[in-house]
């Protein structure tokens, strides 16, 4: 295993479920963190909690091009690099085609899939500079298997996939690594607002989600995985 102490790691979405609990795991571990999420007040919180200086929580909209710039320049400023990049971000709309707008429909792609493209352009020729890195998608399974009502969510998430595949066949000949998590249903807020009966008591918890991240952050460089499924146990779909 990869020693976390010292990884310079950005994590977007750390104000939500998984992001919020890949962080505790993370620092533990002795890592160095950049928190970025939407909310302040929840990066703020979890900030003070894990005793992250505030230089190193920025508030962004990731689908806004000027917004992923500021956020790299405050990563460039107090980290000089990043090692590893979690990208915990994304918003869930699942809704039938009848219901679904075109309002839903950008809103999804822009903040599962643009936000995506931005912070590659943004943190890819750092990487490519350095020679090595790391950056942890999480597609979900809906990535990978369409399901009724998911026609905006599958679209960015499918599109997610297909662009960091595409993407890692340009790195083939660096040190940069490319992971794609294909998670089941994960019990956090990200259900909050789905008009969907869903059993969340037999969803991954968003700790055990985490457990996922924080495994892939330290697996040795000679090897890359590629792609990890996980499911609710009861729930295998692919
Ligand atoms: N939960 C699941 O069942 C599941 C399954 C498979 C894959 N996933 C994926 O895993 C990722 C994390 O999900 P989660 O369960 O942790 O969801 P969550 O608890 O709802 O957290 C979502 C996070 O994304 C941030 N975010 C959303 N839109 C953003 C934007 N435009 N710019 C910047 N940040 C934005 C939120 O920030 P604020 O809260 O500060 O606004 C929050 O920190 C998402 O990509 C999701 O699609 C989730």
């Amino acid at each position: 295993m990869e020693k976390l102490n010292g990884k310079r790691i950005l994590i977007t979405g750390a104000s939500g479920g998984i992001g919020s609990n890949t962080a505790k795991l993370l620092v533990s571990g002795g890592a160095t963190l950049f928190l970025t999420g939407r909310r302040m007040d929840a990066l703020t919180a979890l900030a003070d909690a894990l005793q992250v200086p505030s230089e190193r929580v920025f508030a962004a909209d990731l689908s806004d091009q000027d917004a992923v710039s500021a956020l790299a320049g405050r990563v460039m400023e107090t980290m000089g690099g990043l090692d590893i990049l979690v990208h915990a971000a994304g918003i869930g709309i699942i809704k039938p085609m009848d219901q679904l707008t075109l309002e839903d429909f950008t809103r999804t792609l822009n903040a599962n899939l643009i936000s995506t493209f931005l912070l590659m352009k943004a943190f890819l020729p750092g990487m490519k500079q350095a020679g090595k890195g790391l950056v942890i998608n999480i597609p979900g399974v809906l990535g990978k298997v369409p399901m009724a009502g998911a026609a905006a969510y599958s679209a960015s998430k499918y599109g997610l996939t297909g662009m960091m595949q595409s993407i890692r066949e340009e790195l083939k000949r660096t040190e940069i690594r490319i992971t794609n998590i294909f998670m089941g249903g994960v019990d956090s807020p990200f259900w909050d607002e789905i008009p969907l009966k869903v059993q969340r008591e037999k969803m991954i918890r968003a700790e055990e989600a985490a457990r996922a991240v924080w495994f892939l952050c330290q697996q040795p460089a000679s090897g890359v995985v590629s792609e990890m499924v996980l499911q609710p146990f009861n729930h295998q779909a692919i």
